[in-house]
């Protein structure tokens, strides 16, 4: 009777560990998660959420660290902002209603060319997913937000 012998030669390849692929988890933020990230202490990372992508943007620190121009669209999802070039602060919002054709291309291409080219994605913001009480939104699908596009962002 022999019971040792190659797990192979008893078919148990199935059973080996399978490490789970290398990738990093997707990080949401709320609101006063990304609110942390304003720039306004000294040597902490500088986040700004445009579209509800949440870039870091500390590599940048003469546009939105603390006492610089655009410091106010630090902390938060600016995407207003951006798509109006406005540093009104009723437009410190992700809020993209009644935005003109004119200005929506302004903030894809501002996204694309200025946002994604230059600073790296560190997660996103959690209204895109979640339901204003926390629940996952089942009914999500990133193709349904107005002037978004998903597919290289992963
Ligand atoms: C007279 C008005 C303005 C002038 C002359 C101006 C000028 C500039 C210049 C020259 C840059 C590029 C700097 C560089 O790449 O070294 C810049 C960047 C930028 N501007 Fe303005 N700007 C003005 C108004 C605004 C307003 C009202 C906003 C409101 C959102 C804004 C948002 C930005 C942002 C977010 C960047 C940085 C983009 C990045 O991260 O690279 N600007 N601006």
């Amino acid at each position: 009777l022999t019971l040792a012998g190659p797990r192979e030669a008893r078919g148990e390849q199935e059973l080996r560990f399978q490490p789970p692929p290398a990738q990093r988890p997707v990080r949401l933020f709320t609101e006063d998660e990304l609110a942390r990230y304003d720039g306004r202490k000294e040597d902490e990372p500088i986040y700004i959420a445009v579209k509800g992508v949440v870039f870091d943007v500390t590599s940048a620190k003469e546009f939105y660290g603390k006492g610089a121009p655009y410091n106010a669209l630090a902390g938060k999802d600016s995407t207003r902002s951006v798509a109006k070039m406005s540093l009104d602060p009723a437009d410190l919002t992700y809020d993209t209603t009644g935005l003109t054709e004119e200005q929506l291309r302004s903030l894809d291409e501002t996204f694309s060319n200025v946002y994604k080219t230059k600073y790296p994605i560190v997660g996103y913001t959690a209204r895109r997913i979640l339901n204003e009480d926390g629940s996952p939104n089942p009914n999500f699908k990133p193709e349904d937000q107005p002037h978004f596009t998903i597919k290289d962002e992963f």
